[in-house]
């Protein structure tokens, strides 16, 4: 069975990545994987770490995180120690692990993103990078991701600065029509897209009449979040000709195969990590014989096949 997925230039082992912001830097984690029998971070197709700012954020009021049916609620807002510190704390374990490692970046303007990208051209270890324009939880941090021109001449500034190096757009659900950012992303010059982020969301406590997270709103994740996610890149496979890497509410295998189904060539596991830390290696050691029942001999002839 070949498992192997290029995404534009990025190439992975396999399509089974662990998403931005609920896998920490991969060593916050290594101790929990590393009491679980046959876990072992090499094998991952890839690893995307919490998105980095280029100075320095302490994140929003506590609390950050709440429970919903099928879901949680996040509001972090890009807590992070900054690029320099990246680079030079979190970089060199992160290229011990063995697997292709996609920094994911959040400026807060296009020069950021441009400047941010030109430094991590330079880091060896860094496979490619995910520009996040598409967090819920700050100031502004769906501005590129909300509007198409602005979307498109972000990526082609940040193409500029960084040559060759792999770009994937992540997207956000918290609009009206996604393929038209997603088109926004393939003219500025993205290997490939990724989506979804979080569902911005809210919950309260009618007891204390407060919201329950410190900044009011949040952005939702897990398996409520599936059905938005699998319709997006369905749709968003049709409108564009670069690859899809899908996020939202998978954990098992068969959300998996679902995600190729509809469109995606490769997928992210997030909220799952939190609670069933065991997943993304199930759904790896699951893919060879999940494919084969598929009838397929790789993930590529299965993508967008669904039939409707
Ligand atoms: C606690 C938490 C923190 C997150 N932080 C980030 C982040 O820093 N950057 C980012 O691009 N996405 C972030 N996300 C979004 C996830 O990467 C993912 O897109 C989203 O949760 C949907 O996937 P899921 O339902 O599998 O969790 C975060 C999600 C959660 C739950």
């Amino acid at each position: 069975m070949n498992l192997t997925v290029s995404l534009g230039r990025l190439h992975l082992p396999n399509p089974i990545l662990v998403a931005s912001g609920t896998f920490g830097y991969a060593k916050d984690v290594s101790e929990v994987f590393s009491q679980v029998e046959k876990m072992d971070l090499a094998k991952l197709g890839g690893i995307i770490p919490k998105t980095i700012t280029k100075m320095p954020r302490p994140g929003n009021a506590p609390p950050r995180t709440c429970e919903t049916a099928a879901g949680m609620l996040n509001a972090i807002g890009l807590d992070n120690d900054g690029l320099a510190e990246f680079v030079a704390q979190k970089i060199p374990y992160l290229r011990e692990v063995g697997s292709p490692i996609i920094v994911s970046i959040a400026g807060r303007s296009a020069e950021e993103y441009a400047e941010m990208a030109a430094v991590l051209a330079d880091v060896p270890g860094v496979a490619g990078l995910e520009l996040n324009v598409s967090c819920p939880n700050v100031a502004h941090g769906t501005d590129f991701g909300k509007n198409a021109s602005a979307c498109e001449s972000l990526v082609t500034g940040v193409r500029k600065a960084c040559g060759e190096l792999p770009l994937v757009v992540k997207l956000t659900p918290n609009v009206g029509d996604v393929t038209e950012i997603a088109r926004a992303a393939q003219e500025g010059g993205a290997d490939a897209v990724s989506l979804i982020n979080t569902v911005l969301g809210m919950a309260i406590d009618w007891r204390t009449r407060k919201p329950r997270l410190g900044n009011g709103f949040g952005g939702l994740s897990g398996p409520a979040i599936k059905p938005i996610a699998l319709r997006m890149v369905y749709q968003v496979f049709r409108a564009v000709q670069i690859p899809i890497i899908g996020i939202g509410g998978i954990e098992t295998i068969d959300d998996c195969m679902e995600f190729f189904l509809a469109g995606a060539s490769a997928v992210q596991i997030g909220t799952a990590n939190f609670y069933r830390p065991t997943a993304v290696m199930e759904i790896l050691s699951a893919l060879p014989a999940a494919l084969a029942e598929a009838g397929v001999r790789s993930v590529r002839e299965i993508v967008g096949m669904v039939e409707m």
